[in-house]
């Protein structure tokens, strides 16, 4: 299997189907990372720690100790001692100081991997995974630190985390605790991170590692709209195809830091973990603190391989939803069609338009629940307002059920209006500071997830809707991001433990829903795409991208999500136009192509589109049924991209076993006088023979990937002007 220990070396020899990761330990038992790459055939040794070039290790040269501290690639850096790079764990004793050593005490390799309490993580089975646990120690702090690294050797990843135990009688601090690092020579690195805002989230950026110290971080209390938990290290000019990819991806939705540093020796550290902002845990004698998981994996063969590792891996060994692979229902959600202004009749109204065009679930979203008509109230007061649902919930469902439809529900279930009657009766239930009037956003507060009555009575409200009617759906939405980082049930010396118990009693609550909702289809949701993290995908097979539905807005937001996420994770729906967000108009085919790329659904009042556009409804339907296995299994190849000033953009899903390709291609501008484009296709078998369906047309593989398959310009005589999109469906002969 993947793990092996030198005795004589003390390397242990990490290998995955491409990769090799090693560790070396000195003879004082520092912990120090050799190597990461592509897989050596042999066994590694030890020489790339340089403890034979001067000052030498501390036990040569106990007088530079700190000029050795300072330049020793670690696999896990502690602060306070004299590694003055970012450190990953920061401990405050009980006489007040910080200061850590860690020394390596045992390693332990272990087929499967163990779970992590209370957090989402990767798992797998015996055969597919094995985990090294390195045991070291502070002998002063009396503090235990294990750190885990488990083996997916078919899917070239490693995941890494670190848990911390107070072995001694101190009551400890633990100021910072990252999960992974990663101390190489810099390579001219470039870092590739994903940035961007509401309705426009993870655009990906690129740019040159400095000197210093650049991150993407987030101190929201979310992983956010803003930046995300992923960053990768590239060497120069890596393409889809070519150049050295080291990525590593959070599972974890709260607070992080993902950083480069790189220094006076030209070494890079890469880190990731949860944001030291706001952080501060309390380690009593006896207790253990869990640090999230990190994945981790490196592509010799450019950013396209990384892409399809992470695909494969998440499929694979984080989704557990039974949806997974199984077919999604099509739905339709009444946000862009109603927005607060519905009732039943309206509901059922859509719902039956949707019925006969093929449409397969009604999503009732905000506005069905206490007085709400509006953003400005009734968080928090789950019960059905009658006036708006007439005879109930349970009649409503039923009557869309019996339409031969599934029904599905909104929640924002960590929030609280100031006008509810749950923030009337319980004010102390939000996160607030005593004293100072909390920042408004979205005109609500954000429920104290730490205390476990909180968490009770928001998972019971969801539950008691759950229970009280056959909904099949669960849409769970949080709208605003955490400030005013008070607890009135932490005490004072706790503060810092809450944007960590925030996100564990988040977890908390979903590890319970679907435990008591198996064949539930949750979809997680924040303000758009705030919270689509790996964390989430741990409870929802699914997350809604963005609030923003053009389809030309979401080519980059669904290229920068698809980067690391599977493209059925990508809630994506048609909406009307002029899009409500960015005003464009844009063909419906196209938007229905681009909604392809990801969950498939719709956003609109069916009742009220033109009849050309809802005509075309069944036939979108059609395609989603025939494309969707594809699109859940498929290899996923970035052929073009508009973002990287391409005019138009294009990809490709190929089936695993190279019997079929799915080509979208998306002609953003129209252009005059120019003539067809070749675009290279991707993954397919040499010597087989392909047809474009619906034409006569045949080629080879080779010939479709070597010598490029023609687009024609325009798409074809009809599709003339801006926002044009095509499909073009291989099929192995
Ligand atoms: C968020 C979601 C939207 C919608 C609204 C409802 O913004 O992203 O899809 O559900 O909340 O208030």
């Amino acid at each position: 299997m993947g793990i092996k220990y030198n005795e004589k070396k003390k390397i242990f020899q990490m290998n995955t189907q491409h990769t090799t990761y090693l560790i070396g330990i000195t003879k004082e038992g520092y912990i120090g990372h050799i190597y990461y790459g592509k897989r050596l055939q042999k066994e590694g040794s030890s020489y790339l720690l340089r403890t034979e070039e001067a000052p030498y290790t501390p036990s040569v040269n106990e007088r530079e100790k700190m000029a050795f501290l300072d330049f020793f690639p670690f696999e896990y850096p502690t602060g306070g001692i004299g590694d003055f790079r970012e450190s990953c764990l920061d401990v405050r004793g009980e006489n007040g100081s910080i200061g850590c050593e860690l020394l390596f005490c045992n390693g332990y390799i272990e087929k499967g991997k163990p779970a992590l309490i209370e957090l989402p993580a990767s798992f797998g089975t015996e055969e597919e995974v094995e985990t090294l646990d390195l045991v070291c120690e502070d002998k002063v702090l009396e503090l235990k630190v294990v750190l885990s690294y488990s083996v997916f050797e078919e899917c070239d990843v490693i995941t890494r985390s670190v848990r911390i135990e107070n072995t001694g009688t101190q009551a400890l601090k633990l100021e910072k605790v990252y999960s992974a690092c990663l101390d190489m020579d810099n390579k001219d690195f470039e870092m590739v991170a994903l940035t961007g805002s509401w309705a426009r989230e993870r655009y990906i950026r690129r740019n040159p590692v400095q000197y210093g110290k650049q991150m993407v971080s987030s101190a929201r209390g979310e992983s956010s709209h803003q930046e995300h938990p992923f960053l990768a290290l590239v060497t120069p000019n890596t393409t889809q195809e070519t150049g050295e990819v080291y990525a590593m991806n959070f599972v974890y939705s709260g607070n992080f830091i993902a950083q480069a540093e790189l220094n006076q020796f030209g070494q890079i550290r890469m880190a990731m973990g949860i944001h030291s902002d706001y952080f501060c845990w309390n380690l009593k004698a006896g207790e253990s603190f869990q640090a999230p998981e990190v994945v981790l994996t490196y592509s010799a063969e450019g950013l396209g391989k990384m892409t399809r590792q992470f695909h494969d891996f998440y499929r694979n060994h984080l989704i557990r939803s039974p949806y997974q692979y199984k077919k999604r229902p099509i739905l339709i959600n009444n946000w862009e069609a109603t927005y607060f202004d519905f009732n039943s009749d309206k509901l059922l109204a859509i719902a039956k338009e949707a019925k006969k065009a093929g449409i397969e679930m009604l999503v009732m979203d905000d506005g069905w629940f206490g007085k709400r008509n509006f953003d400005d109230n009734s968080l928090g007061d789950w019960t059905v307002n009658e006036e708006k649902i007439t005879s109930g919930l349970l009649d409503l469902v039923t009557k869309v059920k019996e339409l031969g439809m599934e029904f599905g529900i909104w929640f924002e279930p960590e929030m609280v209006s100031p006008d509810s009657d749950l923030y009337r009766k319980h004010p102390d239930w939000a996160i607030q500071i005593p004293g100072r009037r909390p920042t408004m956003c979205r005109m609500q507060y954000v429920l104290d997830l730490s205390k476990p009555e909180v968490v009770e009575y928001a998972y019971q409200c969801v539950a008691d809707i759950l229970r009280s009617a056959p909904i099949s759906y669960v849409k769970w939405d949080m709208n605003r991001q955490l400030s005013d980082i008070g607890s009135s049930y932490l005490g004072k010396d706790s503060q810092g433990e809450l944007m960590h118990r925030y996100v564990l009693g988040l977890y908390q609550m979903q590890e319970r829903l679907v435990t008591e909702f198996p064949n539930l289809l949750l979809e997680n949701c924040s303000g758009g795409g705030a919270r689509f993290d790996a964390g989430m995908l741990y409870y929802s097979p699914q997350i809604w991208c963005s609030d923003d539905t053009d389809a030309i807005e979401r080519l980059r937001i669904q290229e920068g999500t698809a980067l690391i996420y599977p493209l059925a994770t990508m809630g994506a729906h048609i909406s009307d136009c002029p899009n409500h967000i960015v005003g464009r108009n844009t063909p419906f085919e196209t938007r229905g192509h681009v909604a392809l790329a990801g969950t498939f659904g719709y956003e609109l009042d069916i009742t009220k589109i033109s009849d050309k556009e809802r005509q075309m409804i069944p036939e979108q339907v059609e395609m989603c049924h025939k494309y969707q296995s594809l699109m859940q299994r498929g290899d996923y190849y970035r052929l073009a991209s508009w973002t990287e000033k391409k005019p138009y953009d294009c990809w490709e899903v190929a089936a695993k076993d190279k019997t079929e390709a799915l080509v979208t291609f998306v002609q953003v501008l129209a252009e005059p006088n120019i003539h067809s484009r070749v675009i290279y296709l991707r993954g397919l078998e040499e010597d087989a023979e392909y047809q474009l369906e619906g034409t006569e047309e045949s080629y080879t593989g080779e010939e479709l990937m070597r010598c490029g398959y023609l687009i024609p310009s325009p798409l074809s005589p009809d599709k003339r002007g801006d926002f044009q999109s095509c499909l073009y469906h291989f099929l192995k002969k």
